[in-house]
């Protein structure tokens, strides 16, 4: 049988990979060891040419319906993995059949929740994960995707601003609809809950996460923050005409949730004394869209949102309300934003990116312009906050005599 290679991006030095040799069994440079959840599948991580993949083994049906999957929910911009390609007809030298394998595109500066309560977690953190497992499961509902699997597992997360982004890794057991039933919500959000349960006690057990962390307070939080952020998005509202401001109101919440309404249904009763309104379609990414149309930039949502505030008071600082946006938002990058992240030393932009980097630079301000007892200037507080990240690199270094970041991949050692 020939080795049969079906990708989206085909690259190259893909075909370059020992696809006749079974995953485990793989060795060379081309290797990588990062962070990686659980899995029953045998999971690896290779960089060709610069770009960062991660590699399954799994059974043909799945790769194929998870690479599918993938690509519709990249297609509908929906937070996933990106499926590079599906490797079939693998064959050992002695002609035994292996595997086939699904390929992704590592997603960059991600972390497993393992990793992420390996290194110790403030006791705001676990709550700050689930919610991001929430926005992610509400927006994968919204555009009728059937998870049936939702768990911390098969969700990466990345930091934005303070708190999580969540990834979806795992396609294996979704579904794509037209539009979930409730039924079919319920179903997936006891999938979730049981999973979550399940995997706060095995932290527990495991000494990572604290036992005053109530399992069962933490899964019943992700059922209401669910509702909540469901029946804003997709609830109707009643109220009579005199109250129409309402109507402006709800768009702004729904904004600052981060979400822009393409269309709001507005009912009024035959009388017209009372309004209903009610969300149609609704489209995550709110602050991302601005901050990109304005700047180009292409951030997490949080991130975004907090780029734009500063965006804001700078203009406030400097009487430039009333200018065109676009031409404030190109003084505040070109003075502000890029010539900050600039005075970085390499060595912290390769462990942050530059938004976030701003973003903990901003906290910074904030927490020594308290102390000051007066506003710090941005450009000092970089230089402080830098200052104190070598300080507490050396001492780190001193500590441990082989520090392991995970912004500096070392070879395998195997699995
Ligand atoms: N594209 C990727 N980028 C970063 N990490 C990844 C990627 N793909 C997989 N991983 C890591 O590998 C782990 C296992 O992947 P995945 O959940 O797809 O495997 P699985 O064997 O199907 O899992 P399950 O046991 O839930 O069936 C993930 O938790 C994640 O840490
Ligand atoms: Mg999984």
């Amino acid at each position: 049988m020939a080795l049969r290679i079906v990708a989206t991006q085909p690259h190259p030095a893909l075909v370059t990979l020992p696809w006749h040799q079974p995953l485990e069994e793989w060795d060379g440079p081309f290797l990588l060891q990062l962070p990686r959840g659980l899995s029953r599948h045998i999971v690896r991580f290779v960089r060709l040419e610069g770009r960062r993949y991660a590699v399954k083994e799994t059974r043909e049906p799945i790769a194929w319906a998870e690479y599918r999957l993938l690509r519709d929910l990249r297609r509908m911009r929906e937070p996933a993995v990106e499926p590079v390609g599906v490797v079939t007809g693998r064959q050992t030298p002695d002609g035994e059949d292996i595997e086939p394998i699904l390929v992704t595109r590592h997603l960059d500066r991600s972390m497993p929740y393992r990793e992420i309560f390996s290194r110790g977690v403030r006791p705001d953190t676990t709550p700050r994960l689930v919610d991001a497992l929430v926005v992610l499961l509400t927006r994968l509902h919204l555009a009728g995707f059937y998870w049936g699997d939702c768990s911390l597992s098969n969700t990466l997360f990345r930091r934005s601003a303070g708190e999580f982004a969540a990834y979806l890794v795992d396609a294996e057991t979704g579904e794509l609809h037209h539009e979930l039933s409730k039924g079919q919500r319920t179903h997936d959000l006891d999938i979730a809950r049981g999973n979550l349960f399940g995997e706060m006690l095995d932290l527990q057990a495991g000494g990572s996460l604290s036992e005053e962390v109530d399992a069962l307070d933490m899964v019943d939080g992700l059922i209401e923050r669910y509702e909540q952020l469901w029946g804003e998005l997709t609830g109707a509202e009643d109220f009579g005409t005199a109250e129409m401001w309402r109507i402006e109101r709800r768009i702004e919440r729904l904004n600052d949730l981060g979400f822009d309404v393409d269309e709001l249904d507005i009912v009024t009763d035959w009388d017209g004394a009372s309004v209903r309104i009610q969300p149609k379609y609704v489209e995550p990414g709110h602050h991302c869209r601005r901050l990109q149309s304005l700047t180009g930039m292409d951030v997490e949502d949080n991130q975004a949102r907090r780029l734009l505030n500063d965006l804001d008071a700078y203009a406030a600082a400097n009487g430039l309300q009333a200018e065109d946006p676009a031409l404030v938002a190109h003084r505040w990058l070109t003075q502000v934003y890029e010539p900050l992240v600039a005075t970085a030393p390499p060595q912290t932009l390769s462990g942050l990116e530059p938004a976030e980097l701003f973003h903990e630079i901003l906290e910074h301000r904030w927490y020594l312009s308290e102390q000051a007892g007066h506003e710090v200037e941005l450009f000092e507080t970089a230089r402080d906050y830098f200052a104190r990240q070598a300080g507490s690199a050396a001492d780190a270094e001193t500590e441990s005599a082989d520090p392991v970041s995970l912004a500096t991949p070392a070879e395998d050692s195997g699995r």
